[in-house]
């Protein structure tokens, strides 16, 4: 079965390839225009290293409200969407391709009501002020920016710096279920990954984890249960369940949910 699902008017193709049950999973996406230059625009909302984090965080975001990290943001619905809900939480959402983030974070700043790309290329802000491809950065402040910033990067090399309980939250939502025999090691929920999320998140801080994959949902329930989190909670029907009320969906799970698919969601305590 083949899903073609186009977006974002005209500027990027995305291709999900799935298999009948839904267990191999492919993304593919034109390389954007300025890309490279785009995302330096908008540098004030970008941090450089997660590992930075923890030690400056009222420098970074002007509080020191707890940490919380999503892996794999895509283009950051997830987030937004999170970061207004729950304001007393500062989140970092990492992304391992950079014209994806690009999106993430242009789509964060219009959202915030802080511009919009100009029709030639740059951004514009609601002042009028056009911040050309190329020029310096777009001069958002620490107020208008908010409690969100990102990071650019593969979270399985960055995440492995952060100091010990520094973290509040990791959310992994509708990750590559590696389903090839040989790559159950590279999987977001395997238990090397969850060893990990234990040792940067504070003890009782939560790993919350969204799959339309059953495989991959059934396959990371048995890692909770090797590794150091206590599971609090799961679903094989998120959007049936008492949980719906406070869940924010994300783009991948708006599209499996048209198509039909269920959505798992685990939240697991970490108990080290
Ligand atoms: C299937 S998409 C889901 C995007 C978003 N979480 C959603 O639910 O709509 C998975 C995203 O995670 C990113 N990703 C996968 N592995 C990653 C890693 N190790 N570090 C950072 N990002 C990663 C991919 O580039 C992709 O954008």
């Amino acid at each position: 079965m083949y899903h073609f699902h186009k977006s974002c008017a005209n500027i990027i193709v995305v291709i999900l390839i799935l298999t009948k049950n839904g267990e191999k999973f492919n993304m593919r996406m034109k390389k954007k225009r300025h890309g490279g230059e785009r995302l330096s625009l908008m540098s004030s909302l970008i941090v450089s290293d997660p590992a930075i984090v923890p030690e400056n965080i009222e420098k970074i975001y002007g509080n020191n409200n707890p940490l919380r990290i999503e892996i794999g943001c895509g283009k950051g619905d997830f987030i937004r969407g999170k970061a207004e809900q729950e304001k007393d939480y500062n989140y970092l959402a990492i992304e391992k391709i950079a014209d994806v983030l690009t999106i993430a974070t242009e789509k964060y700043a219009s959202t915030k009501g802080l511009g919009s790309l100009a029709p030639n290329g740059g951004w514009q802000r609601p002042d009028g002020r056009l911040f050309p491809l190329g020029g310096d950065s777009v001069d958002f402040t620490m107020e208008e920016i908010g409690n969100v910033r990102f990071c650019v990067g593969d979270a399985a090399e960055l995440l492995k710096d952060l100091p010990d309980n520094s973290v509040d939250t990791i959310y992994v939502n509708f990750c590559d279920p590696w389903s090839k025999k040989g790559h159950t090691k590279r999987r977001l929920t395997y238990i090397g990954f969850l060893n990990m999320y234990s040792r940067i998140l504070k003890k009782g801080g939560k790993f919350c984890f969204k799959t339309d994959n059953r495989p991959l949902f059934d396959f990371s329930l048995e890692q909770v249960e090797l590794s150091k989190f206590e599971l609090e909670y799961k679903t094989n029907d998120l959007h049936a369940s008492q949980m719906n009320e406070v869940n924010i969906q994300t783009e991948y799970e708006r599209n499996f949910t048209e198509k039909g698919f269920k959505i798992n969601m685990l939240i697991a305590r970490n108990e080290k």
